[in-house]
């Protein structure tokens, strides 16, 4: 059947191993009588591009362009496919289950299955069952924020295939954020605030450190934007100032027995913004007193990562270049929540999610967000001019400064 393929259109892909296809009637016939040098020829070079050609050609079944790609692949033990035994549908996605043989595995190469089916698929391996889920429809190239009401701390921060993807700030503290240049981290750090500060208009504050010159904040100047730092000396004070409030926070938790603001009636959160970590790192053209600024600020941020989190504090830090010295191993341990946009490489993937992934993301506003689990997610846009327009009744009368105010917050 495959012979009856159209040649001209076939040429295209590979005139030698088409030439020798065609004269068998049976390509099965064919792969079975012919493995060796040309099942890695085949393998290695056309077939995977065979294989999505014939297969969106072929007018069957998704499960049947399944079955026939483990038979293209060769993936199987022995004589032993993965045997089908269950297909669910839903209004999003078929899921096909398989048993898979003793001894097969996981394999990248299943991937080309969502070029062979031209839909979203996600291949789960579970011990000895392979999940195959294939979606209807792609993930949206964008999505507008349309201002939830939400639980608690929690936040929509994506829609990936299997719907929304809740993010929990009282479950999981601290959160990294990485990304080329213009993927959207500004955004989503616009987002978070926004989201909070709409549900939570009494009872959210933030320190941002915005170490590109402040621009993007300092626009927004809402009296739950409690400072701005937008230079190393500004950043320095803030966590400074940040660190004393902290240390009261402790001695104050001490004395009340208190081991996590979760079990107290404490309704207050702050969070701790920095949007550009990579300015936090020392360079040879920065005097001593500058560099000491800063290491003080990365000790002060990695302190708040480690132990701030039951007293109420939530540090979100965001770069664009994730290395070892931009993303400081006590923030990136203590951060247990991990999102990507767009990277570079693969090894900047893996410093940012632990893993790889992030190198192939290829929509403004998509991300890996790694948590126990991983999703990949398209983060809600929001705009400046809306959250202006939402916010207009918190503006502060006095205008923002680096300066902490000096408002005492008292808990309990
Ligand atoms: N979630 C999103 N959905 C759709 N468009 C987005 C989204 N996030 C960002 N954009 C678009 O991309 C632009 C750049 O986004 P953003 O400023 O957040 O990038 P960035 O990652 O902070 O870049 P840089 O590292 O240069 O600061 C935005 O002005 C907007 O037009
Ligand atoms: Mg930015």
């Amino acid at each position: 059947m495959l012979a009856r393929l159209s040649i001209k259109n076939y040429w295209c892909i590979n005139k030698r191993i088409f030439a020798r296809i065609v004269n068998h009637a049976n390509t099965e016939a064919y792969m079975r009588t012919n493995r060796g040098a040309n099942m890695d020829l085949l393998i290695g070079g056309g077939l995977a591009a065979f294989t999505i050609y014939a297969a969106t050609k072929w007018q069957k079944s998704d499960k049947d362009k399944i079955q026939r790609t483990f038979r293209n692949l060769n993936y199987k033990v022995k004589d032993r496919e993965p045997k089908h035994f269950k297909t669910h549908k839903t209004d999003q996605y078929t899921l096909y289950s398989y048993h898979v043989p003793y001894g097969l595995v996981d394999d990248d190469k299943l991937n080309v299955l969502e070029k062979v089916l031209n839909k979203p698929v996600k291949i789960i391996f579970a011990k000895t069952k392979l999940h195959i889920k294939v979606y209807k429809q792609m993930l949206p190239t964008k999505v507008d924020y349309d201002w939830p009401d939400t639980e608690g701390w929690t936040l929509p921060i994506g829609t990936s295939l299997d719907g929304p993807v809740i993010h929990d700030f009282d479950k999981i503290p601290h959160m990294t954020i990485a990304g080329m240049t213009r993927q959207g981290k500004t955004v989503l750090l616009k987002l978070i605030m926004a989201h909070l500060i709409n549900n939570h208009p009494d009872d959210v504050e933030f320190y941002v450190i915005d170490l590109k010159g402040g621009l993007e904040f300092s626009q927004h100047n809402y009296k739950q934007i409690r400072s701005i730092a937008s230079n190393t000396l500004d950043a320095f004070n803030l966590l400074d100032s940040l660190s004393d409030e902290i240390e009261r926070d402790m001695a104050f938790f001490k004395s009340k027995g208190y081991t996590n603001v979760l079990n107290t009636n404490i309704k207050k959160r702050k969070f701790i913004i920095v949007d550009e970590g990579a300015e936090l790192v020392p360079h040879k053209y920065m005097d001593k007193d500058e560099k000491l600024d800063i290491d003080y600020c990365q000790y002060a941020l990695s302190n708040i990562a480690r132990v701030a989190g039951a007293l109420g504090y939530r540090l979100i830090f965001a770069t664009q270049y994730p290395t070892a010295d931009t993303l400081p191993r006590q923030i990136k341990q203590n951060a247990d929540a991990k999102i990507s946009f767009r990277l570079p490489t693969e090894v900047a993937s893996r410093v940012a999610l632990d893993e790889q992934g992030a190198e192939t993301l290829n929509n403004v506003g998509r991300a890996i967000y790694r948590t126990a689990d991983k999703h990949v997610i398209q983060v809600p846009y929001v705009t400046d001019s809306d959250i202006k327009r939402r916010f207009s009744d918190y503006v502060s009368p006095a205008e923002k400064t680096t300066e902490r105010r000096t408002d005492t917050v008292i808990f309990g």
